[in-house]
């Protein structure tokens, strides 16, 4: 129980890398806000922990939107009294030859992968801050936050600006007992890769075990880096990759 009575906010908690994130914090003890655009998932999310004996609740939000993220924050601090961290991990893909990249698409990855981690980290430090609360921040990245990938302009960037503002949000928060930590995770097995059985298979084949990552092992890195154990850990972008490789078949 190192998270015992901790209150943590979870974005996109409704599914994949989010909901396992919860069940593994739920198991450390801490109390928290399950928040994702899916309010059903969010919910049915929130209702397990809660027959599991956590305190949990749902919060609809839109990540994209500053108001939103600050109006959840409010709400976080309004059914536990406190806050001690967020994992800001909502996003999408949306995958496009540069040639095809319009500014809509363009924005939408930055304003859900990007935008919505400033907005989380700037609405939670703020309000820790005033109630003198202490935690962690978890951020989202990805292996394309350092390396580049075909159709991924808009995200390669997003998530390489996660990477620094992670870096860059430490720099500033240290002072006020906030750590702030991001996860890089390679491609892991949940709905946001579609589909298409082959085109998992061949991803899958470019980790070092041979198969999509399961996103129970990225909710398990997140969990520890809520915990006194990673307290030397600040400002750093851990890799969950297994060995992620680029193959040239051709
Ligand atoms: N799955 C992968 O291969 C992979 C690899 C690297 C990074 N990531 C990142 O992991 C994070 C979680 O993705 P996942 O793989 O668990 O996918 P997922 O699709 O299972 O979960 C994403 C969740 O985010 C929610 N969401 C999307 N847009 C939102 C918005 N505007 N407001 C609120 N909620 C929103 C969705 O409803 C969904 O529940 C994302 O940031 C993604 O970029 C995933």
């Amino acid at each position: 129980m190192e998270l015992k009575n901790q209150v943590i906010i979870v974005t996109g908690g409704a599914s994949g890398i989010g909901l396992h994130a919860c069940q593994q914090l739920a198991a450390k003890g801490a109390r928290l806000i399950v928040a994702d655009f899916n309010i059903e998932g969010a919910e049915k999310a929130a209702t397990d922990l809660v027959k599991a004996g956590t305190q949990a609740h749902a919060f609809k939000v839109d990540v994209a939107k500053a108001e939103s993220v600050e109006t959840m924050v409010d709400f976080a601090v309004e059914k536990f009294g406190t806050l001690n961290g967020i994992f800001n991990n909502a996003g999408i893909g949306l995958v496009k030859p540069f040639l095809d990249m319009e500014p809509a698409s363009y924005h939408r990855v930055i304003d859900v992968d990007q935008h919505s981690v400033y907005y989380g980290m700037y609405y939670a430090a703020r309000k820790m801050v005033a109630l003198g609360a202490k935690g962690t921040f978890v951020n989202t990245a990805s292996i394309y936050g350092s390396m580049a990938s075909v159709g991924s302009f808009n995200y390669n960037a997003a998530k390489a600006a996660v990477i620094m503002m992670t870096r860059s949000g430490a720099l500033e928060l240290a002072q006020h007992g906030i750590r702030v930590v991001a996860v890089a995770p390679g491609f892991i097995n949940t709905p946001i890769l579609g589909n298409d059985a082959a085109m998992k298979d061949a991803l899958g084949k470019q980790h070092l075990h041979g198969k999509l990552i399961e996103p129970e092992k990225v909710a398990s890195v997140v969990a520890f880096l809520f915990t006194d154990a990673a307290s030397a850990i600040t400002g750093s972008t851990i890799p969950v990759e297994d060995g992620f490789q680029v193959f040239k078949n051709s």
